[in-house]
């Protein structure tokens, strides 16, 4: 192995900061997370950087309807994000975010080196207005007719019946998706940053650069359909960074998002003694590397790159681009179960079924990767527990109740111990190109050579020979030393097993070059259970928390994070008496029951989560307290319009609010 020392910076993208991590993202994620374990067990520098991408429109609005600040919003959801990357053993060196100094000070340090180079420009937009929010409006949050097809409730920005691609001031009937109300069109001067003068130093870099094929294909296209401006400002009410010199105009969230790769490389800077300038200017020989989803492609290998260069910074050694979750080959949904959220996966599954799962499937080509969950299982407990952690279990027992928990001092099968010496090389390359699937293939090849040895040797059969003690020993520890290369090649992949695994063996971390360390007469420790297999029960069940999950707001209470609820939103409650007509048992739920409710002028669906303490008969006929402006909510059994009120703990101890005498169906309770 080449034993230079690489300097390496690593970047995955940073997610937005108004929704929790999910299975997709993670495939990005672990994906990364591998090949930096893997560059630092090989002696590697590597700085593995992220962030919260907190700026723009949604997140600015979503803190709204929650009654937060953004900045409350954000950093709630990154504590979240931190805590699910934790769990899942991606461990970066930082994290960050993008609304913090550093961010603002670098965004300004471009931009304004962009200005000066002559790359900016000015032009007068039109754009639809909320004049009600007063607000201008994305793309996204227009709606109406597709004026190619005539489909309604189509998006500004393209059509999901025909495929057409307009702006929303083509729409017909076009209505804002905040207010509901038509919006005005009005003009405003916008920023653009001139992409087309890049186009040259782009072409340059995508030659130099070892892009995957994928990607360079994607670039052509772009390239032959003419490189355009790019609108860098968004005019306030925005969240994000307000542009040096102008007034009311702010960054658009995508000029700031990948600064954030190089902000949080800059904290990492200041609290450690790496320099940032070493790894970032021109004539840097560091390594800089971003991985990223395709659906982000443009702005990573187009205006990034552009931007870089405008500002005098060096570009990417590579972009790794990676294909679309699927799981049973359709995109995820909540309603099929697919849609698994890092903390529900959690509470059901361990995390390093799913990373070695993954890298099972990973390879370097942009392909989405599919994810299905018999296959999961399949492979989990055929690779992980029947092949490799099988071969420690089998082995250890008799180390430690007949010798002591001391290895033999004889290597049993040199030939053997050599072929997985020699793998390492052919492991080391596959983890380096990102072709985990293929590393694990040859990874798991060896744990079929191991077992094999084993069952040919049959330990079993020799310790009941009175005379096979010094044979027991070899055959047993030459198990063991199988066992311990296959955990080094697999620990890049599962890091919280091989730990284990270390310390069984008394052993430092393992870095890349362990293999090479003889065994002989070291002292073993008890061998404790490693993984256990995955039951379909637990998959059953955490499919089924999808599907009933709701959207639950980031924090509850409106106007305070505290959670308080002022008096003008409790009295937008509307309490109505509501007649019960029918009430049922619904199939599957253990505590709902469904009720058909009269509320004088219209009939409501509802379900009540009273099963435990009244029986559907007796309530057919009674006199109940609905919320009754409740925003219907899609249930795993149906639609519910609207909510019962109840009072008690819980369980049998729950009663019904019943109306005062001589209410009728419909009548207001004040
Ligand atoms: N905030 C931007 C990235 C800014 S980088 C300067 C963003 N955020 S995201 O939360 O939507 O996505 C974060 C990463 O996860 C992206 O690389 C994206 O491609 C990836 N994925 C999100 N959903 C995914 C799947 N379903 N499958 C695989 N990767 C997915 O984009
Ligand atoms: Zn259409």
């Amino acid at each position: 192995m080449n034993s230079e020392q690489r300097n390496i910076l690593v970047t995955s993208a940073l997610p937005y900061a108004n929704g929790p991590i999910h299975i997709g993202h993670l495939v990005e994620y672990i994906q990364c997370d591998i090949w930096v374990r893997f560059q630092k067990m090989c002696g590697n520098q590597c700085i593995f950087v992220c962030a919260d991408d907190a700026h723009g429109t949604p997140i600015m609005l979503k803190a709204e309807q929650e009654g937060l600040r953004p900045e409350d919003l954000v950093s709630v959801v990154s504590e979240e994000h931190q805590r699910d990357f934790l769990k899942f053993g991606v461990c970066f060196d930082n994290y960050h975010s993008t609304h913090s100094e550093e961010n603002r000070q670098i965004s300004c340090e471009i931009y304004t080196k962009l200005v000066a180079g002559g790359y900016v420009s000015r032009k007068t937009i039109e754009q639809a207005y909320d004049s009600s929010k007063k607000m201008f409006l994305p793309d996204r949050f227009v709606k109406g007719s597709c004026p190619k097809c005539g489909e309604p409730d189509q998006y500004g920005d393209s059509c999901e019946n025909c495929g057409a691609t307009y702006s929303p001031t083509d729409l017909i009937d076009p209505i804002s998706a905040l207010s509901g109300e038509p919006p005005e069109v009005r003009t405003s001067e916008h920023i653009f940053f001139e992409l087309g003068q890049f186009e040259n130093v782009l072409k340059e870099w995508l030659k130099q650069t070892d892009l995957h094929p994928g990607v360079v294909k994607k670039l052509d296209d772009w390239f032959e359909s003419g490189l355009q401006n790019w609108d860098i400002s968004r005019d306030e009410p925005y969240f994000g960074f307000e542009i040096p010199g102008e007034k009311g105009k702010y960054f658009y969230v995508w000029l700031d998002a990948p600064v954030g790769y190089l902000a949080s490389f800059k904290n990492f800077c200041d609290r450690s003694d790496v320099d940032f300038n070493t790894f970032l200017n021109k004539e840097s020989d560091a390594e800089f590397y971003h991985f990223i989803g395709k659906d982000i492609m443009y702005f990573h290998t187009l205006f990034w790159p552009a931007m870089l260069e405008g500002a005098g910074y060096r570009l990417p050694t590579n972009v790794f681009v990676h294909g679309f979750l699927t799981v049973n080959g359709q995109k995820m949904s909540k309603s099929r179960g697919s849609f698994v959220k890092a903390s529900t996966y959690l509470s059901h599954l361990e995390p390093a079924y799913l990373r070695y799962y993954f890298a099972a499937k990973l390879g370097p080509a942009i392909e989405d990767i599919d994810l299905s969950w018999e296959d999961f299982e399949a492979r989990v407990n055929s690779d992980l527990v029947g092949k490799f952690v099988n071969i420690g279990s089998r082995c250890s027992s008799f180390i430690e109740k007949r010798f002591d928990g001391i290895l033999s001092n004889k290597v049993d099968s040199p030939e053997l111990l050599e072929t997985f010496k020699l793998a390492s090389e052919n492991i080391r390359d596959l983890y380096e190109s990102r072709e985990f699937a293929k590393a694990m293939r040859e990874i798991m090849l060896l744990a079929d050579l191991a077992n094999r040895y084993i069952n040919d040797e049959k330990p079993w059969v020799i310790a009941k020979d009175p005379n096979g003690d010094e044979r027991l020993h070899q055959v047993a520890t030459m198990g063991l030393v199988l066992f311990r290369i296959i955990a080094i090649y697999l620990k890049p992949v599962i890091p919280s097993i091989v730990s284990e695994i270390e310390k069984f063996f008394n052993e430092a971390p393992f870095c890349w070059n362990s293999t090479i360390l003889s065994l002989a007469n070291r002292r073993v420790n008890r061998f404790v259970p490693l993984i256990r297999r995955v039951e379909s029960g637990n998959i059953k069940a955490m499919v089924e928390e999808v599907k009933n999950e709701d959207d639950q707001p980031t924090l509850s209470g409106s106007n305070s994070v505290e959670g308080i609820v002022s008096i003008e939103d409790f009295s937008k409650v509307e309490l109505r008496v509501g007649l019960v007509e029918e009430a049922s048992h619904v199939d599957g739920a253990d505590k709902l029951l469904k009720l058909h409710v009269d509320l004088g002028d219209e009939k409501r669906q509802i379900f009540a989560g009273i099963k435990q303490a009244y029986s559907p008969e007796s309530l057919v006929g009674k006199l109940v307290v609905v919320v009754a402006n409740l925003a219907p909510r899609k249930m795993r059994f149906g639609v519910s319009e609207g909510m019962v009120l109840a009072a008690g703990s819980g369980g049998n101890d729950v009663f019904l609010v019943e109306p005062s005498e001589g209410a009728e169906p419909g009548m207001l309770i004040k």
